[in-house]
């Protein structure tokens, strides 16, 4: 073959930059161009063009962004369906859920979809929020994806808890009232702020109004907006977090493949194994519906949704204005400033950096584990007995939680992200324990039963 020259080369470069000008853009010519081009435009809209290999791997992300994704979209299908039964009335809503599950084709089913989805997407999201912080995720480019992420997180609870009080069942107006009546001990601004909840003084028209219009158009449209947001910056920091952390120096492209199809088919497999499972839960199980709502009696026990649960156990302990203000505020916070932390090394990809960081969190999670029951029993058969924790009390166990970071700290002398996941792991730990006591343990007057005899 002749060798190109220098002036070959010219002239051809010339050649292709006149053609990218003046030629026309190419247009698929037959359906299936036309499918894959639409494909493309779509899925490298949302993703870069190559991923790393080993970011494929299953137990790397286990694809909870994804699904979190496909849930999101089985909401708005089941939702739009919901929405042509459904009367957002106090005198008319029940009934129209009534109406929905025993009068129309698949009416039971599709409320099952949307009562499932919207549950597994809380936990599922919990879950990604999880594997992105032990990944180190938030840290570099990512910083400001991990507080779009809590947004989504914020979106998704208020999508939930809106759509709680719809079907305007005692088990929905009381956890509403529980929920909304936490509000009232935010200082100053607190009553103000419980009555714009209920949209008005008490629970009522204006609330299911108020809470039916959040639901179905401002929380969608946030959370449309921000996933969009996400997304772009997933693809701005060029996929996610590798789980080798020297491959964050190096950025050839030997090491990655094709986002179409190799990515894709991974998320299309996950997305439809997540379909299946809510569907099969849809077809076994119904969504619950109580008694009509009836202003007048309240049940017992009246419970919040499982996701606020371990703050309204948190408030069987503690002063209110502790349990359900200062220390959701402080946690709120502390994960919205913790990309911003100053680390000694920034490194992402595997869950634990060290020998030291993986004995530390472990020690955490056993006191956790431990203390966290004794001190509900100590609370419930001793202090309250003799007039409730109090401040003292809980200015014990605050200085017991910082005698153990200080232990930590000086006994191991952990890398500062290590002793962050120490502490995560500490109140992560403790939190889900309040929350399966208040879910399973709790019966009557909110007292500690066995789950299989009272509760
Ligand atoms: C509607 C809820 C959410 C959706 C649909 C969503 C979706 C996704 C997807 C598809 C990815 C890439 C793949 C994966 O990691 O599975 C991702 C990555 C990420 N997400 Fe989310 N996410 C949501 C909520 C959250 C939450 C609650 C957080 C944490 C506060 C978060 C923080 C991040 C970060 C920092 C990344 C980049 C991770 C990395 O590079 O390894 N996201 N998200």
């Amino acid at each position: 073959m002749a060798k190109e020259t220098i002036s070959d080369l010219k002239a051809n470069m010339v050649k292709r930059i006149l053609g990218s000008i003046f030629s026309r853009p190419v247009v698929p010519k037959t359906d299936a161009d036309r499918r894959r081009t639409i494909l493309e435009f779509l899925v490298l809209h949302m993703r870069p063009v190559r991923v790393r290999r080993s970011t494929l791997r299953y137990t790397h992300t286990f694809g909870l962004g994804g699904m979190s994704l496909v849930l999101i979209g089985l909401l708005m299908a089941s939702g739009i369906l919901l929405m042509l039964a459904y009367d957002p009335s106090p005198e008319h809503a029940y009934r129209s859920i009534l109406a929905l599950q025993d009068g129309m084709l698949f009416g039971a089913t599709v409320r099952a979809v949307h009562h499932w989805s919207a549950n597994i997407l809380v936990a599922v999201a919990l879950f990604h929020l999880l594997r992105v912080f032990f990944t180190g995720a938030y840290h570099g480019p990512r910083r400001f994806n991990w507080v779009i992420g809590l947004a989504l997180l914020a979106g998704i609870l208020a999508a939930n808890f809106t759509g709680y009080l719809l079907p305007w069942d005692q088990l929905s107006y009381w956890a509403v009232t529980i929920c909304t009546g936490m509000l009232g001990y935010i200082p100053v601004i607190g009553d103000w702020l419980q009555a714009f909840a209920r949209g008005g003084a008490e629970i009522g028209r204006g609330t299911l109004v108020l809470f039916y219009s959040f639901h179905t158009t401002v929380v969608p449209v946030v959370l449309i907006v921000l996933m969009a947001f996400h997304f772009w910056r997933v693809r701005k920091a060029r996929g996610v977090v590798s789980p080798n952390p020297q491959d964050r120096q190096k950025d050839d492209d030997t090491e990655k493949v094709l986002t179409l199809p190799h990515l894709l088919m991974r998320e299309l497999a996950v997305g439809l194994t997540v379909i299946a499972v809510v569907m099969l839960l849809a077809t076994l199980f119904d969504a619950p519906l109580g008694a009509p709502a009836n202003p007048g009696m309240s049940p017992n026990p009246a419970k919040a949704p499982w996701y606020f649960m371990g703050f309204q156990e948190l408030q069987i302990h503690l002063e209110p204005l502790i349990a359900v203000v200062i220390l959701p505020t402080l946690g709120a916070l502390a994960l919205m400033f913790l990309p911003y932390l100053r680390f000694d090394r920034e490194m992402s990809g595997p869950w634990f950096l060290s020998k030291t960081g993986r004995t530390t969190g472990a020690l955490a999670a056993v006191v956790a584990l431990v203390v966290t029951p004794l001190l509900i029993l100590i609370d419930e058969f001793w202090l309250q007995q003799v007039g409730g924790a109090g401040w003292a009390a809980i200015g014990v166990v605050a200085a017991g939680a910082i005698a153990f970071a200080a232990f930590l700290a000086k006994r191991f002398k952990p890398e500062k992200a290590e002793f962050v996941q120490a502490l995560f792991i500490l109140f992560l730990v403790a939190f889900a324990i309040l929350t399966i006591t208040g879910v399973w343990f709790r019966g009557p007057g909110m007292a500690l039963v066995w789950p299989w005899i009272g509760g």
